[in-house]
């Protein structure tokens, strides 16, 4: 059983505050781990609360109700004690960001009694063979970089990759060669929050750059390299409405589209998406359509669903029942999973299974504020997830590509 659960305040890459959680069994049992943080956050997301606040609160309700009473390698009791402890369908009383914290710390202790790596623990006896394919971040900005694209996130998507090893390497490579046909444009550039070099440069000028980087890596490496993007366009996207209380799951769609100088209606987004499919044979294109837009995403979809993965992450928030309605609308193919949008594992679990069953790809992913933390490289080989998206260079990003090159040497 669990002995006792304690929490302190960390910092993230961003160097914010973060929540980092710690629970010990009655067996001598340790698991550590720490809440990511989002910068382009889902309106529909569990709520983060501050760090402080969200200590407090997990202290005063969610550790007494784990102490002397749950069982660490149970890991649905324990994520049923962590709603229980809330209250809330969002987690607005404790934080989802302590929620997560406790729930991956439960899991690691787990491991720790068992003697089990984590991925094993989450995923049974029998995970460990297939490995994601990791999406890296190579250039962008949106949220993740002042002055930089309008597109949040050019992702390289070695895809022909042998081994997760090859993968992760192709992915360094195509992150370095953008950064010396860049400055051979004369475009000095800092980097974003996630690692992705962030210039000062059109989207247009990005698609050239980052389109003859992976043709070079594929060349150098001999497997297929194609790319992808995180458009995040609910960022982008302005309601008619002056007050829209844009709460509906139907957005009306008669918004626009705000990239850099350019503004398009949602039929010419959709145009603009699928054109961009085919001129740069993209592999995956995420959030292209509003949060709100289940119809735009399906008419997409409709249209180059079976070209590229069409990926939602605000649109879903790792939220079953938004996923559901996804499913039943035909929007998106694949499902970008963040377990702190939901606050569990087991609830992530349970939007992966979902989206599984029903043949949509299911994406494990970091956040833009990250930590030490590897627990989703584990929850990737443990649901036997296609896609992994957890950045390219930087410690926090590296800390996941590195334990997944391990994981497979192990496996
Ligand atoms: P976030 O960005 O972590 O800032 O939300 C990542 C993403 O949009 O995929
Ligand atoms: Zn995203």
């Amino acid at each position: 059983r669990i002995e006792s659960v304690r929490y302190r305040p960390i910092l993230d890459s961003r160097g914010n505050k973060t929540v980092e959680a710690e629970v010990v069994t009655e067996d001598g049992g340790f698991g550590r781990a720490a809440a990511p943080s989002g910068a382009s956050t889902g309106e529909y997301e569990a709520v983060e609360l501050p760090v402080e606040e969200a200590i407090a609160a997990a202290r005063e309700h969610v550790a007494p109700r784990l102490e002397g009473r749950e069982f660490a390698a149970d890991q649905r009791g324990v994520d049923a004690a962590i709603h229980a402890a809330d209250g809330t369908e969002n987690f607005s009383d404790v934080g989802a960001n302590s929620a997560v914290a406790t729930s991956m710390a439960a899991a690691k202790a787990a491991t720790d009694v068992l003697g089990a790596p984590l991925y094993q623990h989450l995923g049974g006896a029998f995970r460990g063979r297939n490995f994601p394919v990791p999406l890296g971040n190579v250039v962008g900005g949106g949220e993740h970089a002042a002055d930089a694209t309008a597109i949040q996130e050019f992702l390289a998507a070695p895809v022909g990759a042998p081994s997760v090893r090859q993968a992760v390497f192709a992915n360094a490579a195509v992150h370095e060669r953008v950064g010396e046909l860049l400055s051979e444009r004369g475009e000095a550039a800092a980097k974003g929050d996630e690692g992705a070099w962030a210039p000062s440069i059109e989207d247009a000028a990005a698609f050239e750059i980052v389109d003859e980087a992976v043709d070079d890596v594929a060349d150098e490496f001999g497997f297929d390299v194609r790319f992808g993007l995180d458009m995040a366009a609910a960022e982008c996207y302005e309601d008619s409405e002056e007050q829209g209380s844009s709460n509906s799951r139907t957005s009306s769609g008669d918004g626009e589209y705000v990239f850099g100088d350019e503004v398009r209606s949602t039929a010419e987004q959709i145009d603009y998406v699928a054109g961009l499919v085919d001129e740069y044979d993209l592999a995956y294109v995420e959030d292209p359509l509003d949060e709100n837009d289940y119809e735009g995403f399906a008419d997409l979809t409709e249209r180059v669903g079976d070209q590229t993965l069409v990926c939602g992450d605000d649109l879903f928030v790792t939220n079953v029942e938004r996923l559901r309605d996804g499913i039943a609308a035909g929007a998106a193919n694949s499902i970008l999973v963040k377990p702190n949008q939901i606050g569990t594992l087991s609830d992530a679990v349970d939007a992966i299974e979902l989206a599984t069953r029903n043949g949509y790809d299911a994406v494990v992913s970091h956040r833009s504020g990250e930590t030490e933390d590897t627990t989703i490289a584990h929850l990737a080989v443990a649901v036997d997830a296609p896609f992994i998206k957890t950045g390219t260079v930087g410690g926090e990003r590296t800390a996941k590509l590195n334990e997944l090159i391990r994981i497979a040497d192990e496996a």
